[in-house]
């Protein structure tokens, strides 16, 4: 059974709170918070307040945070306080990755890395053990609504076999054009937490949108 990470990016900020409760209320399993700094991709979404607030708002919610920033090691414990479940960073991004991972540990948080669709999933395997969840990008980072781009398959294929070797059962997510069409292609391919923005808060009825992308 694959999980729904639910991308606030496409949103309604003036509705936020009312929205991610409903998408909860519906059967998403957590929030994804797309954090986008207008340097390591080409957009600024928002940052540390939106998540308090929301974190205040459903305290009871699991933040799926996914940074999309230059320097994640320098905003680790901010994104921690302010209620991140889980923190994904970037293997492009400028921060050590072995550095990082060990700061989110030692803040209390899940630590995911996640790969653009440009660099192999061999990038991953030395930080594999240390991984909570594996995220494989299946459009460029900072956009939402681009279309889901197929290479991102082999990739989680090739993840679900070496965590399977390994004996570890890391979160493996995909971001980027996910919806009823790609979604159990990702499932089979091995995914078990999908990310969707435009395919749940970008439709008019979001309980089916939520509920069609649970049952694939
Ligand atoms: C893209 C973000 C995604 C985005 C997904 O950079 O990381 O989480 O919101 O949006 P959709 O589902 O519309 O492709
Ligand atoms: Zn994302």
């Amino acid at each position: 059974m694959t999980q729904l990470s639910p991308s606030i990016l496409a949103a309604d900020f003036a509705a936020l709170g009312a929205q991610c409760a409903a998408a909860l209320a519906a059967g998403a399993d957590m929030l994804h918070f797309d954090v986008m700094d207008g340097h390591f991709v080409p957009n600024i979404s928002f940052g540390v307040p939106v998540l308090e607030s929301l974190h205040k708002t459903l305290p009871g919610a699991f933040y799926d945070v996914h940074l999309m920033i230059s320097r994640p090691l320098d905003y680790v414990q901010p994104f921690a306080k302010a209620g991140a479940g889980c923190i994904t960073f970037h293997l492009e991004s400028e921060s050590d990755a072995a550095a990082t991972i060990a700061a989110i540990h030692a803040a209390g948080c899940k630590a995911g890395l996640s790969i653009k669709p440009g660099t192999p999933a061999q990038r991953v395997l030395p930080y594999l053990d240390e991984l909570d969840l594996v995220l494989v990008m299946s459009v460029e980072p900072g956009f939402g609504g681009q279309k889901f781009q197929p290479g991102a398959l082999d990739k989680l294929r090739m993840l679900r076999a070496e965590c399977a070797a390994r004996g570890l059962s890391p979160w493996l997510e995909v971001d980027g054009g996910v919806d009823e069409t790609t979604a159990p292609g990702c499932a089979r391919a091995g995914a078990d937490l999908l990310v969707a923005g435009s395919a749940v808060f970008g439709r008019p009825d979001l309980a089916a949108a939520v509920a069609a992308l649970k049952n694939l």
